[in-house]
């Protein structure tokens, strides 16, 4: 097991990553403070883990709540769901939230546990690849809204991750893939030495070895915790992790939630701030040829919907989180390794961008 630290003063906590850490009660177990623990998960990640977990947790009051699984459902409805079974149980201030499953789980119970009683202990148990190397570390929580992805949040750092990696043996291949596009964003924003060994094992992570995975999620969880411990409130560098996201963000509002995965909307969005970048003669184009080269290689798409126009991306744009004052702050590559916010993109080259993407589509 390897044990890395999210270094923030008294709310400091440690990511937990390796094999069999389900199984293990002195991983979870020392970290849950009451004795009320409410696991949230949903039937397709409970059918596999939800008996291991609660075995771990044994001699605790445990309860379940399941919700429905998707993106779809990641809202305040299905959030004042949790609340519901949180009250029907006399759950009070010193229970914690158990969230087993993957980014969606963690934020809608992330966030349950910020409002709840204005705020309760929670510890993530990340099983897709993206909760592992992204979600589950930093304490963004929150939900959708119908005119914005997590436009509705709270930050709340959790107790503990623990990160069992054989979960990902029951991921499906496509949801592996959208993991595998934030692992490649730690590479491209700011560890470049990452995104060649990334270019040199990507076979193997699509092959599932486990050494490599292991490797792939403690170097991403390491550049998040790095990037949290210095900025966790988002004031400055901690808006880079969010390379291809505003795009992104669009495509995935645009098309309905969980049309496109969120990895899959990322590495689209991604290769549309490249795009942006090379027309500034901020980015190389070989550079952004490689960046193309490895979303390729591992089966994530590389251009946006062809049925979005860009007046639709513009409109889905301007509802972003790093607005300020109606003016659009972008994250764009100066290089492989070295992403940079910027506030003052000129409106043509963004038109340039959404035509020329959408046209490639
Ligand atoms: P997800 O939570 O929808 O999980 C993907 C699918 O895999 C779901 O159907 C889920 O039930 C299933 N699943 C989960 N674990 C499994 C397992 N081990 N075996 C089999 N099936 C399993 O999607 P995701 O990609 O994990 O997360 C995406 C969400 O994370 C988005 O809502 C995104 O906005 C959010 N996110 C949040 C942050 C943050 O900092 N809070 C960062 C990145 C992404
Ligand atoms: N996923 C972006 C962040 O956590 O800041």
């Amino acid at each position: 097991m390897k044990t890395l630290n999210v270094q923030l003063g008294a709310r400091s906590y440690p990511i937990y990553i390796g094999s069999g850490l389900l199984d293990r009660s002195d991983s979870i177990r020392p970290h849950i403070p009451g004795r009320q623990v409410l696991i949230v998960s949903n039937d397709t990640v409970a059918h596999w883990y939800r008996d291991r977990l609660e075995q771990a947790l044994h001699g605790l009051e445990v309860d379940v709540a399941l919700i429905p699984d998707g993106e779809a459902h990641k809202t305040l409805e299905t959030c004042n769901g949790i609340f519901g079974a949180l009250l029907e149980r006399r759950f009070d201030r010193t229970c914690t939230l158990v969230a087993l499953g993957g980014g969606v789980i963690g934020d809608i119970a992330g966030f349950a546990a910020a409002c709840y009683q204005r705020g309760v202990h929670f510890v993530q148990v990340p099983t897709t690849l993206l909760a592992q190397v992204d979600s589950s570390v930093g304490g963004k929580t929150g939900v959708n809204h119908p005119l914005g992805k997590n436009m509705i949040g709270a930050f709340h750092q959790p107790l503990c991750v623990v990160a069992d990696t054989d979960t990902l043996s029951t991921l499906p291949d496509r949801e592996l893939k959208a993991g595998l596009a934030e692992v490649i964003k730690y590479g491209l924003i700011r560890d470049p030495e990452f995104f060649s060994w990334l270019e040199e094992h990507l076979d193997s992570l699509l092959a599932r070895d486990n050494e490599a995975l292991a490797f792939a999620i403690e170097r991403s969880c390491r550049n998040k915790a790095d990037v949290v411990a210095e900025d966790e409130r988002e004031r400055g560098v901690r808006a880079l992790l969010n390379l291809g996201h505003t795009f992104g963000h669009a495509i995935e509002a645009g098309c309905g939630f969980g049309t496109w995965l969120h990895g899959e909307a990322v590495a689209a969005g991604t290769m549309m701030a490249a795009d942006l970048s090379v027309r500034l003669g901020w980015l190389a184009d070989a550079e952004r040829h490689r960046a193309g080269q490895i979303f390729s290689r591992a089966g994530l798409p590389v251009h946006p919907p062809k049925d979005m126009s860009p007046d639709a991306f513009r409109r889905h744009m301007s509802v972003d989180k790093k607005a300020r004052d109606g003016r659009l702050h972008l994250v764009l590559l100066r290089g492989i390794g070295e992403a940079v916010l910027s506030g003052d993109v000129p409106s043509s080259h963004l038109d340039a961008t959404l035509r020329a993407t959408i046209a490639a589509a």
